[in-house]
């Protein structure tokens, strides 16, 4: 039996499972890794362990000091639970569409949240990322950068893909992520790219976000999705585009349903953009010739940070009415 030390060095070596009954018939093998297994319940404990470890190693960050980040809620709920550990003080601005299950769970890791309004284009005050930079300035603090900090997308190709590698025993073909930041396809993708260059990197997209717009040619606008977590009004650092082979456009309503038959079909209990992967990752499936590739969907988060959401069937209504979905 592993034991550790600290809750951080329980991340990663999450899971990797087969999907057998979701989207069947499928001719091709389509796998999950569950990301959500990790302590702090999401992808981002891995990125949060790396940037905090690395910014001390660079002496960025004193002991006891700010840290100021921009987040959908994870990698909020990440650094909470390193600062916690290595007692740093932490504030994070999340926008107004991240659901309250997630502000509470950071304000229980002892975070101070400041909310911005959702809708805000990059460089307007109100803008999350302009609205962490004012604060970083205002408290002396380190500003953790997801979207630009090379630790990030510099862990998955350390770690997140030698991992998925070793698991499959260098048989998985395609891995299909979303990006937020861009770190988990980018990292991952290159890495598994080097060791067999047949590896296609797929990204499942919200519709209204414009990084699908850099595969298919199309020019969005940009939208309102209720997906959290991915999809992008920018093109971050951390996403390396040319990593990337192609992208699905996903409907809300396709990525709820996927995350509710993910549910009832596998018994895996997932968040909303798991449910747009796995229907990328789906669709992807559909569209390739041959039989028995390796597909393998990296799930980021589970269902518990979304009961007020796409979990719960008042909110639905309001978002989805006369959507009967289930
Ligand atoms: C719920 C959720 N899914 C997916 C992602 C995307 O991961 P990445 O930032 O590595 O692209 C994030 C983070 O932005 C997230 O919070």
């Amino acid at each position: 039996m592993a034991v550790f030390e600290s809750v951080i060095d329980a991340i990663g070596n999450t899971p990797i499972v087969r999907l057998k009954r979701f989207a069947a018939p499928l001719k091709h093998n389509l796998w999950a890794k569950l990301e959500f297994l990790n302590p702090g319940g999401s992808v981002k404990d891995r990125i949060a362990k790396n940037m905090i470890e690395q910014a001390e190693r660079e002496g960025k960050l004193k002991p006891g000091g700010w840290i100021v980040e921009a987040t959908a809620g994870n990698t909020g709920i990440g650094l909470a639970m390193v600062a916690a550990l290595k007692g740093y003080k932490l504030i994070c601005i999340v926008s107004q569409k991240v659901s309250k299950d997630k502000v509470r769970l950071l304000e229980r890791l002892g975070a101070e949240v400041v909310i911005s309004p959702a809708g805000k284009k990059p460089g307007d005050p109100d803008h999350f990322i302009s609205i962490a930079k004012r604060l970083t300035e205002e408290r002396g603090a380190w500003f953790v950068d997801q979207f630009y900090n090379p630790d990030n997308a510099q862990v998955h190709y350390e770690v997140t893909g030698p991992e998925i590698w070793k698991q499959t025993d260098g048989k998985v073909d395609v891995i299909v992520a979303g990006a937020g930041t861009g770190g988990t396809l980018s990292g991952a993708g290159k890495y598994l790219k080097e060791k067999k260059p047949s590896v296609q990197a797929i990204l499942a997209d919200p519709v209204g976000s414009i990084l699908a717009d850099l595969y298919d040619g199309q020019t969005t606008t940009v939208g309102q999705y209720v997906i959290e977590g991915i999809g992008q009004d920018f093109i971050p650092g951390n996403f390396h585009s040319n990593v990337i082979d192609a992208a699905f456009r996903i409907i809300d309503e396709e990525s709820v349903q996927a995350a509710y038959d993910l549910m009832k079909l596998e018994g895996v209990f997932a968040g909303s953009s798991s449910g747009c992967i796995a229907a990328a990752a789906a669709a992807y499936c559909k569209q390739l010739g041959g039989k028995g590739k390796n597909v393998l969907a990296i799930l980021p988060d589970g269902g518990r940070g979304y009961m007020s959401t796409i979990y719960d069937d008042t909110w639905m209504s309001e978002k989805f009415p006369g959507k009967n979905l289930g």
